[in-house]
């Protein structure tokens, strides 16, 4: 098997706008993939830590963490987590969270937390194997391009 680095991405490279847009349409039908200047807003924005995996130097997997202080302590929140389809099943998927768990801790917050689609049954076996609990609440969204 092919050696595994998941690290924190700080640089803006054709690579990995190509590599994120190919992730991303693995992820969500609908989302459109950030430009080069969208992804220099991302990797410069203190709130935000961008993990990739690579496997023999290419990208096949991301997840976003956010770090953000709040008048309860600091949230740390995972969003987009996705491994490339001929990539799944090697623990690249664990890397990146263990990954996002390792930062959260020691930038001091207490819990991290994400939703997910009960359809995304590879992502909940996933999450349950690392240790993530489901919490009782509800997710609501208010859609602004509909609502004026
Ligand atoms: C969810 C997702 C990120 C998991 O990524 P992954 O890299 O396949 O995750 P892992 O390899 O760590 O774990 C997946 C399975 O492979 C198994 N596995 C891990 N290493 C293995 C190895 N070396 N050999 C064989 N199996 C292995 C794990 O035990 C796990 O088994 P399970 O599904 O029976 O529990 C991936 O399926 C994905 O991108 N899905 C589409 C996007 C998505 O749903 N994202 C989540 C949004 S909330």
């Amino acid at each position: 098997m092919s050696s595994i680095q998941v690290r924190a991405e700080k640089h803006v490279t054709p690579e990995l706008v190509d590599a994120a847009a190919a992730l991303i349409s693995q992820l969500s039908s609908s989302a459109r993939p950030p430009t080069a200047d969208e992804w220099a807003e991302i990797m410069t924005c203190p709130v935000t830590t961008f993990f990739v995996a690579r496997a023999d130097d290419k990208i096949v997997g991301m997840v976003t963490l956010l770090l953000v202080r709040i008048s309860t302590g600091l949230r740390a929140i995972l969003e987009d987590l996705v491994v490339l389809a001929s990539h799944r099943q090697r623990g690249i998927g664990e890397m990146l969270l263990q990954a996002a768990l390792a930062h959260s801790r020691s930038a001091g917050a207490r819990t991290l937390d994400f939703t997910s689609r009960p359809s995304r049954t590879d992502a909940s076996r996933l999450y349950h194997r690392v240790g993530f609990e489901p919490r009782d609440t509800r997710v609501y969204r208010y859609l602004l391009d509909r609502n004026g």
